[in-house]
């Protein structure tokens, strides 16, 4: 079926003596694509491409980013312009429903969510049965898997889709905080219907009965930029997991299950904490940061500098301009604008900067490397950082979900491959092997 984004430009395919044409498709900023849904069953040939890095898995209206101009924009607004005049609530509006909110909609968008941060106390009790020093990314999937069962009526996905849509928001960040207040055997803080979507996670993961938390405005004003900064990346690896098992018409809580088990991977949402972890050896060896520029250059040496390089920004990642500023923001509010880690950090960027190594192959800060100080001088704990990532993740991952499903072109995910392995071969009964 040809639509308005087919250019009627023709991409020839030359095989043997044979010539095949694929019609071009053009999205509204100009990005190019070759349609081959019909290559196999015109040519017999399928492509090959590990790791998906020249294929379009479908056409989204989500989020447009251009990794060589730093561009990053979620439904037509630049990325800049949200976090700097938006709520984080507000942005994961605009991103599953398409447009921002007006303070009627803000409004009882906020009181849908008000209405739905509680988990069911039967579920509370399931922090008990975790063994100390569970991975909190473990227990916040496990946990989002487990809300199907509490709430069942996802009979009719689309029919109760912005119900779930808000007990996602609103029950991961109870989940992410009492996951906390649980691992340092603190009694937990419930949510307040009387504060914003990051007050109440910033006083539920530090409100003690014996010293009462002080909502910080800067800090909340930074949670809420970072927030935002995460909230989609187009079809990232945890993305394009959610879309592929939703695909198979799987229910939201389950599908936003596994984006968040591939979220936790190292080079994806796990990098945050890993860039704190290497911030903080790097110190603690007395901050020779150039001895792990080396190690990350060495084609010998397994290590990378966390934090650097992307699969598509081969420019500057814009969100990360935006962290840094604000890491100098928080830090300098909070006294801690001598924070070594910080010093550590800019030295290595200086440095990455300007070598070859890094020159040539486009490697720049990403959406990792400052993120984690800012979360440490918040008081969250490192291993919490990646669940902190799920938080900002959760609308553009909930966006997906639905577009997928209103997509009439959405068809099952299903891969080809290209079997190299042993040719038929007669079958050895046991005894003769
Ligand atoms: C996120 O996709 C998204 O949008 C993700 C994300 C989002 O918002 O969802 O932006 C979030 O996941 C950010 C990335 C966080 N991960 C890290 O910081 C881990 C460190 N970075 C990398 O491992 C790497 O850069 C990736 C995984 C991010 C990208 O990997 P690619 O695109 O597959 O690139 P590659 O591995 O093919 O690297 C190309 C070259 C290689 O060198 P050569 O073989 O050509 O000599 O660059 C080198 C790599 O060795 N390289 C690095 C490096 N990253 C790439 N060398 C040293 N340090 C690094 N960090």
């Amino acid at each position: 079926m040809l639509d308005q984004y087919f250019t009627g430009e023709k991409a020839e395919v030359r095989i043997g003596d044979q010539v095949f044409y694929l019609p071009i498709i053009q999205g509204t900023e100009g990005e190019r694509a070759i349609d081959i849904r019909k290559l196999r069953s015109e040519t017999g040939y399928i492509t090959m491409d590990s790791g998906y890095m020249n294929t379009g898995a479908c056409r989204s209206s989500i989020t447009f980013l251009d990794g060589e101009k730093s561009i990053l924009n979620y439904r037509g607004y630049a990325i800049e312009d949200l976090a700097e005049h938006c709520s984080f609530i507000e942005v994961a509006y605009l991103l599953i429903n398409g447009m921002l909110p007006n303070i009627v909609e803000l409004k009882q968008f906020s009181r849908q969510l008000n209405n739905h941060s509680m988990i069911h106390e039967d579920m509370v009790h399931f922090f008990d049965r975790f063994p100390p020093g569970a991975s909190p990314m473990s227990i916040l999937s496990s946990m989002v898997n487990t809300l199907c069962n509490f709430y069942p009526e996802m009979t009719d996905p689309l029919e109760s889709f912005n119900i779930t849509a808000a007990r996602l928001l609103s029950k991961l960040r109870t989940v992410a905080a009492f996951s906390y207040r649980k691992s340092k055997g603190h009694p937990l803080t419930y949510p307040r219907h009387n504060l914003s979507y990051c007050a109440n996670f910033l006083n539920m993961m530090f409100d003690s009965p014996v010293n009462p938390y002080l909502v910080d405005n800067v800090l909340v004003g930074a949670l809420n930029k970072l927030l935002i900064l995460h909230g989609d990346h187009e079809l990232n690896c945890s993305t394009a997991t959610v879309r592929i098992v939703g695909s198979a018409r799987t229910n939201l809580y389950a599908s936003i299950s596994a984006g968040i088990s591939a979220l936790w991977g190292p080079l994806h949402g796990g990098a945050n904490q890993e860039v704190m972890e290497m911030l903080e050896k790097i110190h603690r060896e007395g901050g020779n940061y150039r001895k792990y520029i080396e190690k990350a250059k060495d084609p010998k040496d397994p290590f990378r500098l966390v934090g650097f390089g992307h699969r598509v920004y081969k420019n500057h990642d814009p969100r990360c301009r935006i962290i840094k500023k604000t890491c100098d923001e928080v830090l300098a509010a909070l006294n801690m604008a001598d924070d070594p880690l910080l010093a550590i950090a800019k030295e290595l960027e200086e440095v990455a900067l300007h070598d070859p190594y890094f020159i040539e192959r486009n490697l720049y800060p990403n959406v990792d490397f400052y993120s984690g100080i800012i979360y440490r001088a918040m008081g969250i704990p490192t291993n919490m950082f990646t669940v902190m990532f799920a938080l900002g993740r959760l609308p553009g991952w909930i966006a997906h979900w639905r577009e997928m499903w209103d997509d009439p072109n959405t068809r099952i995910g299903r891969p080809r491959q290209v079997y190299v392995g042993p040719q038929l071969r007669p079958f050895v009964p046991i005894d003769q092997r």
